[in-house]
């Protein structure tokens, strides 16, 4: 099969509409551009995501996007030698902007479409500027999951865990609602967290010692919402902070809670195969918290151990992953066959 040098990537499975142009020079692969417009702003004001309003804001974004991406490529569509979108997960809605728009694309300019698992996608942020070996565990943090695989190769990989409740994004964004503060919850936590105490709070760390790869964080939801039940209450404020400072206390001590739990399995699983490089990835990766402790134990027990965390803007959903994961994962389908698939999972692809 011909080797594509060239991808279009469409990413449209949530509240982003993202395409990107990626080269694969042979020795790694570069970004030609990467273009996110994103509705969370829209979606800030309802408190969350409302699958409907994301979907209308793709169908608005996805041209323009898609234009904007090949404009800052200096790329017309004869220079693509494939397109690569995400089939799934996310939601339907959302999904089927951009895969109906690749398979139009695609047999319009008659080029390979090659479709891409979100999940697996967001991974291949890693290769991005780097070239990352195998084998490797895998700590996939996003709005929507929390997995830890064993990558053994390209599209290669075990599935040892993952949560049995909330993911770690959506324990950041539940917590973070409970708080009153706005969506996504991530970001503003981490950066409240960044004047907070993080022993200000004993917040539970579920399955820190379980026998196992997975992972609970629906517990800590419900610690917070107690702490917060109680400030209302006007239970357990002291004289000695202010509304303020509790808060970032607060914030400190949910990112604390958090980051210990995915540090811990993650070198567990490390230490259990016996690998030398971890890839982290998705939204949560963007954390610099979790990246330093991540660093700081790597160091400190494993020092053999190489830790590939992508830059926060490659972390959080685009669609230069989405084309990145295509070139080492080519498999070209009949567009006329593909089906955007909401509900696909990691164990979907999985295969050692
Ligand atoms: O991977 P992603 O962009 O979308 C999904 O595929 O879900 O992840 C979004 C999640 C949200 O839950 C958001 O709150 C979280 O990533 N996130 C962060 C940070 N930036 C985004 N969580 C913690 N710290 C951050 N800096
Ligand atoms: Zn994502």
């Amino acid at each position: 099969m011909h080797k594509p040098q060239i991808i279009l990537g469409i990413e449209t499975s949530c509240d982003e509409t993202a395409a990107a142009v990626v080269q694969n020079t042979g020795h790694g692969v570069q970004m030609l551009s990467n273009v996110v417009a994103s509705s969370a702003s829209v979606q800030a004001k309802y408190g969350g995501i409302i699958p409907e309003q994301a979907a209308r804001e793709q169908l608005k974004s996805i041209i323009p996007v898609v234009e904007e991406s090949l404009r800052q490529a200096q790329c017309k569509s004869d220079d693509l030698d494939a397109i690569a979108v995400t089939e799934g997960p996310g939601l339907i809605g959302s999904l089927l902007v951009g895969v109906e728009t690749a398979k139009v694309l695609s047999t319009v300019w008659q080029k390979p479409l090659v479709p891409v698992n979100h999940l697996i996608g967001h991974f291949y942020a890693n290769w991005i500027g780097s070239i990352p070996t195998f084998p490797a565990v895998g700590l996939l943090v996003s709005g929507g999951h929390t997995d830890l695989v064993l990558f053994t190769g390209h599209g290669r990989f075990k599935y040892l865990g993952g949560t049995r409740d909330d993911a770690a994004g959506e324990a950041f964004d539940k917590t973070a609602r409970l708080l009153g503060l706005p969506y996504p919850g991530g970001p503003v936590i981490s950066k409240l967290a960044e004047k907070g105490n993080p022993q200000a709070f004993k917040l539970p760390r579920p399955m820190i010692d379980s026998d196992d790869f997975d992972f609970s964080f629906s517990g800590l939801k419900t610690a917070v919402a107690s702490v917060v039940n109680k400030w209302e209450l006007g239970v357990g404020s002291s004289k000695t902070t202010n509304n303020e400072q509790r808060t970032q206390n607060l914030a400190a001590s949910i990112e604390a809670a958090i980051i210990d739990v995915l540090a811990a399995k993650t070198i567990k699983a490390v230490q259990t195969y016996k690998v030398d490089q971890i890839l982290v990835a998705g939204g949560v990766a963007a954390n610099q918290q979790l990246a330093e402790t991540l660093h700081s134990v790597v160091q400190k027990n494993l020092s053999h151990v190489k830790l590939f965390i992508p830059p926060p803007y490659l972390c959080t959903d685009n669609a230069a992953y989405i084309a990145t994961a295509a070139f080492f994962n080519y498999h070209p389908v009949n567009p006329l066959n593909l089906q955007a698939n909401p509900n696909l999972s990691l164990q979907h692809n999985s295969c050692v």
